[in-house]
């Protein structure tokens, strides 16, 4: 973690850019998981494998979870299925090998997955795709999800927020303390301009011994509606159909298998 001189902002460029993604993971990957204490990963990985075998043709054990972040839906999906995990960034990897030793990890961007294999099931989770901010973008990643995916093959994608559920600004704020270091992270993503929203991320991290540190994200990410975003699916032979409970709040879960 780089601390800034006196503790003013560091404003932290990249993240979304698909010709640099996920600049800031590399950061701040060592409070990603502090700050998403709550997140209930069980709950939602044990929602994914039941759509996963409702979906799946044919019995499969292969998964393939890209955008993996720090393996915390792996590490609930090896109880399933042997796990290769991908992510474009090493610093969550590296969380993410320590987290789940008996899974695979493979550092890559999810428009250039290119692994000789097919798979069984294939999720991609948490917003990751708004990360690719462009229709070109996902079309590229989502053609690549197909190319992994066997006939039959079962798949489960959330999206970012989607438009109509953020026709005015969203501020979220989250938090986070225990012994020796206490985290406060306050975001806003604008309603979307030309497709994408405007995130701002500002945090403030106290850390044993060290001065008070203060971040500032600046992320843009793809606004996907979710009429076109299955319809794009489809194009690819990826029949999908919306779990409207989803996972995460305001964002959207599309669930289906691959059909030729
Ligand atoms: C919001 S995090 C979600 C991580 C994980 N799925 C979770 O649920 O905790 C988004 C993840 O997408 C990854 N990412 C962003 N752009 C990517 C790309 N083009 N290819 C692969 N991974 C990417 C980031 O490194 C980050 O780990």
């Amino acid at each position: 973690m780089t601390t800034p001189p006196g503790g003013e902002s560091q404003a932290l460029r990249g993240l979304g850019d698909p010709s640099c993604p996920s600049q800031s993971y590399e950061l701040l990957a060592h409070h990603y998981d502090a700050i998403h204490r709550s997140k209930t990963y069980r709950r939602e990985a044990d929602r994914v494998l039941a759509h996963l075998d409702h979906q799946l043709e044919g019995p499969g054990d292969q998964l393939l979870g890209v955008a993996c972040g720090s393996g915390r839906h792996i590490a609930e999906f090896t109880h399933r299925y042997a796990c290769l995990g991908v992510d474009a960034n090493a610093g969550m990897l590296r969380l993410a090998r320590d987290r789940v030793p008996q899974a695979r990890f493979v550092q890559a961007d999810m428009r250039e997955l290119c692994l000789a294999k097919r798979f069984d099931a294939l999720t991609c989770l948490f917003g990751s795709i708004g990360y690719l901010r462009t229709w070109a973008n996902l079309a590229q990643a989502v053609e690549r999800f197909a190319d992994h995916l066997r006939e039959g093959g079962a798949f489960a994608i959330e999206s970012w927020i989607p438009p109509e559920r953020l026709r005015k600004p969203l501020r979220k704020v989250r938090s986070y303390e225990d012994g020796d270091r206490a985290i406060a992270r306050v975001g806003v993503a604008s309603p979307p301009v030309d497709g994408c929203s405007e995130l701002t991320l500002e945090w403030l991290i106290a850390e044993e011994g060290e001065e008070i540190s203060r971040h500032t994200e600046h992320q843009r990410l793809g606004v996907f509606g979710v009429d076109e975003t299955l319809d794009l699916l489809a194009e690819h032979g990826l029949e999908a159909t919306v779990d409207e409970q989803g996972l995460t709040e305001d964002r959207v879960l599309f669930v289906g298998n691959r059909v030729g």
